[in-house]
C-alpha cells in the first residue's frame, strides 16, 4: 500500500500566499488577522474603516510577517474587485485563502418584522449576503487548489434570534452561499466553509444588549462568554492543512449553546 501523504504537495505550495481577511479593521476581523499571523502567514487587511484596517496592519507586522491594508466595501464591485487584485500582486499572483468577515452587525435596527425598515433590510443584505459572494467573485481568478474561503456566518441562523430578521436572513443566505461554493470552487480543489459563531464579546457587542457579559454564562453548556479569541481557532484550522479534506460545512462556535 502506498505511504499516505499527511498533507497534499499542492497545500505545500499555497502556503506561503496571503490570507485576505475582511472587514478586519477591529472586532473578530482582527483576532483573525492577529491569529492568522501568529501561525506565520501573511495577512491582507481590508475593511470599509480604512485607519482601523491600517492599525490591524501594524499589529500583524510586529507579529513578523508582512501585511497589506486597504479600504474595501464588500458591497461594491469595482471596490472588491480593485482589493482582490491588489492583494494578489502583494501575495505574487495568488491569495490563500479569502475569510469573509466584513458585515453589518451590531449597529442595525433590532425590531419587529412590523417595523423593520425595508431600506435596512437591502442594506444588510448587500453587506452581509451579497457582500461574501462579490469578495469571492473578485478573488476567484487568485485562488488556487488547495485555497480556502470561509464565511463568516451566524448561530443566530439556528436560534433565529428575536427582532433581528434582516441579519439573521442574511447569515442565513451565507450559509446557503457556502454550500453552493463549495460545489463550484470545489472542481478547483478549493474548500469553502462557514463558522456560524455565537455572541462573543467585540467592541461592537457591548453596545448591543443589555448584559453582554453574562449572556454566555447563563446560556452556554461551557457556562462562560465568549471572547474573540474563541473564534479564531476554528478560522486557524479551517485555512490550514489539516481540513484539507472538508468543505460546505458550517462549524458552530457558540461555547455548547446551539446543538445542530
Ligand atoms: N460578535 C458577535 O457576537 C458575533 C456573533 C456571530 C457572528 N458575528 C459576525 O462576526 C463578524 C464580525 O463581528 P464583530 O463582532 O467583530 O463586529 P464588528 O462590527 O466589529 O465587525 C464588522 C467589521 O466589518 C466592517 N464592515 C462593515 N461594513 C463593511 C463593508 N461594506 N465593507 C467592508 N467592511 C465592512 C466594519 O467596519 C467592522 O470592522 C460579522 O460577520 C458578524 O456578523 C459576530
Amino acid at each position: 500500500m502506498p505511504a499516505i501523504p499527511a498533507h497534499s504537495s499542492s497545500e505545500a505550495r499555497v502556503a506561503p500566499a496571503p490570507v485576505l481577511v475582511t472587514g478586519a479593521g477591529g472586532g473578530l476581523g482582527r483576532a483573525f488577522a492577529l491569529g492568522l499571523a501568529g501561525r506565520g502567514y501573511d495577512v491582507a487587511v481590508a475593511d470599509i474603516d480604512e485607519a482601523g484596517a491600517a492599525e490591524t496592519a501594524r499589529l500583524v507586522e510586529d507579529l513578523g510577517v508582512s501585511a497589506w491594508h486597504g479600504r474595501l466595501d464588500v458591497a461594491s464591485v469595482e471596490s472588491t474587485e480593485a482589493v482582490a487584485a491588489a492583494v494578489a500582486e502583494f501575495g505574487g499572483g495568488r491569495i490563500h485563502a479569502v475569510i469573509n468577515n466584513a458585515a453589518l452587525y451590531a449597529g442595525i435596527t433590532r425590531a419587529p418584522i412590523e417595523e423593520l425598515d425595508p431600506d435596512e433590510w437591502d442594506r444588510v443584505m448587500a453587506v452581509n449576503a451579497k457582500g461574501p459572494w462579490l469578495t469571492v467573485r473578485a478573488a476567484s481568478p487568485y485562488l488556487s487548489d488547495g485555497s480556502r474561503v470561509v464565511n463568516i456566518a451566524s448561530a443566530t441562523v439556528y436560534s433565529g434570534s428575536e427582532h433581528w430578521a434582516h441579519y439573521v436572513a442574511s447569515k442565513g443566505a451565507v450559509i446557503g452561499l457556502t454550500r453552493v461554493m463549495a460545489k463550484e470552487l470545489g472542481r478547483r480543489g478549493i474548500a469553502v466553509n462557514a463558522i456560524a459563531p455565537g455572541f462573543t464579546l467585540t467592541e461592537a457587542s457591548y453596545g448591543h444588549i443589555e448584559g453582554a457579559e453574562q449572556y454566555g454564562v447563563d446560556r452556554g453548556a461551557l457556562r462562560r462568554s465568549s471572547q474573540p479569541e474563541d473564534i479564531v481557532g476554528a478560522a486557524l484550522f479551517l485555512v490550514g492543512p489539516d481540513a484539507s479534506f472538508i468543505s460546505g460545512q458550517t462549524l458552530v462556535v457558540d461555547g455548547g449553546r446551539q446543538f445542530i
